[in-house]
C-alpha cells in the first residue's frame, strides 16, 4: 500500500493523518513485544530479520498464486478471498487487505463483502503480509485486455522498480531514489504518480515516517538502515492522484470507545486482530454478518478509526504499479518480496 502526499514535493509524510499513529504506541495498541520504534532492538534483531524474509517469501508466493488465477472477468471478491486464504494457508497474515485496483484507481481498492465488480483493464494487486508484525509488501500489474499500451506502462513501472532497487544504499539521499525512478518511467513516456510515495516500515506500521518518493522532490535526507517498500506508479496522464469514493479500508487511528454494546464489541475485536494495520468492512462483515458495517459506522462516527478513500489518477488515466519491499543495513539490502 502506498502513501499519499498531501503536503506536496516539500512533504515528508509527517503531515499525514497516518503518522499520528504513532502517538498510539503510548496508549498500548501496539503489541508490547513489538518495538514500535524506528530500531529493531539487538535481541529482536535476528528473530525480527527471520520473521521480514518469511513474511517476504509468504508475499512472494502469494504473488505468483495471484498471476496464475486472475483471468479477465473473475469476480474481485473471489480473487481477494483466494490470495488472502492463500497468505493464510502458507502460514502469514495479512498487514492490509488485497488491494484490486482496476485502471484509473491507483490503490487503496478492496472489494466489499457483497462486490460484484469483475477483473478487467488494467489490474494492480498489492498484497502485504505479516508475522507478528514484521511486514512486506509487494504489488504486481496486470493486463487483461491484451493492450499494448498496459503492456509498456506496467514495463515501465518493472522499470522504475528495477532500477530504484539497484540503485538505494545506505547513506542514499531520497532525492536520488526518487530521480531516477522518475527518468526511468519518463524514458518511457509516461509520467510518475508523484503524489504517491514508497514508505519505511517498522513493526505493525505499514507507513512509519519517511517517503521513498517517485520523483525527484529535493529531499536531502540520507536514508539510514531500515525496511523499506519502494512503489512507483506511472501513468499516461498528469502524473497526480486525488481522492476518489470510500475504500471500505480502514486502520485504527486513536484509543477511546463507543457507547453501543455491538460497536464496542467490533471495536475490541478491531484493536486485539488488526492493531494499528489496515482492515476492511469485508473482513468484519465475514465474522460479524453484514451488521458490523452498522457498528464500523458508530465507531468512524466517534473518530476512532480513518477510512482511506481511493486514490484516483486526476485525469482518469490508466495507472500501473510495481513494488517490493527490502532490507535495507549498511553494507547490504535484501529484497524480501
Ligand atoms: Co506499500
Amino acid at each position: 500500500m502506498t502513501e499519499k502526499n498531501y503536503g506536496g514535493s516539500t512533504s515528508f509524510g509527517f503531515k499525514t493523518k497516518r503518522h499520528e499513529e504513532k502517538s498510539m504506541k503510548s496508549t498500548g495498541l501496539v503489541n508490547k513485544k513489538s518495538k514500535g520504534g524506528d530500531k529493531i532492538n539487538h535481541k529482536n534483531n535476528l528473530e525480527g530479520f527471520e520473521k521480514l524474509k518469511k513474511a517476504g517469501e509468504i508475499a512472494k508466493q502469494a504473488k505468483l498464486y495471484a498471476r496464475e488465477i486472475i483471468k479477465t472477468g473473475m469476480p474481485l471478491l473471489e480473487i481477494a478471498e483466494k490470495i488472502e486464504a492463500k497468505i493464510l494457508e502458507l502460514g502469514g497474515n495479512m498487514a492490509f487487505p488485497v488491494n484490486l485496483s482496476i485502471n484509473e484507481i491507483a490503490a487503496h481498492s478492496t472489494p466489499a463483502f457483497n462486490d460484484l465488480e469483475i477483473a478487467r483493464g488494467l489490474l494492480k494487486v498489492d498484497i502485504g503480509v505479516h508475522i507478528d508484525g514484521f511486514i512486506a509488501d509487494t504489488a504486481i500489474s496486470l493486463d487483461l485486455e491484451d493492450s499494448e499500451e498496459n503492456k509498456k506502462l506496467i514495463e515501465s513501472a518493472q522499470t522504475a522498480l528495477k532500477k530504484a532497487v539497484e540503485k538505494i544504499h545506505f547513506g542514499i539521499k531520497l532525492r536520488e531514489i526518487g530521480k531516477e525512478i522518475e527518468k526511468t518511467i519518463l524514458s518511457f513516456g509516461f509520467q510518475p504518480v508523484r503524489n504517491l510515495s514508497g514508505h519505511a516500515i517498522t513493526p505493525y506500521l505499514l507507513h512509519s515516517g519517511i517517503n521513498i518518493p517517485n520523483h525527484d522532490n529535493f529531499q536531502e535526507y540520507e536514508l539510514e538502515k531500515g525496511i523499506y517498500a519502494i512503489e512507483p506508479f506511472s501513468t499516461p496522464g498528469v502524473g497526480q492522484v486525488i481522492n476518489g469514493k470510500l475504500s471500505g479500508i480502514y486502520v485504527l487511528e486513536k484509543d477511546g470507545s463507543v457507547r453501543d454494546p455491538f460497536a464496542r464489541e467490533i471495536l475490541k475485536f478491531i484493536k486485539e486482530t488488526y492493531q494499528t494495520l489496515p482492515f476492511c468492512s469485508r473482513w468484519l462483515c465475514k465474522k460479524f454478518g453484514s451488521r458490523a458495517l452498522i457498528a464500523l459506522k458508530r465507531i468512524e462516527e466517534a473518530n476512532l478509526v480513518h477510512h482511506y478513500a481511493q486514490l484516483i489518477e486526476k485525469e482518469r488515466k490508466k495507472v500501473a504499479q510495481a513494488e517490493h519491499t527490502i532490507i535495507l543495513t549498511k553494507n547490504e539490502k535484501i529484497v524480501t518480496t
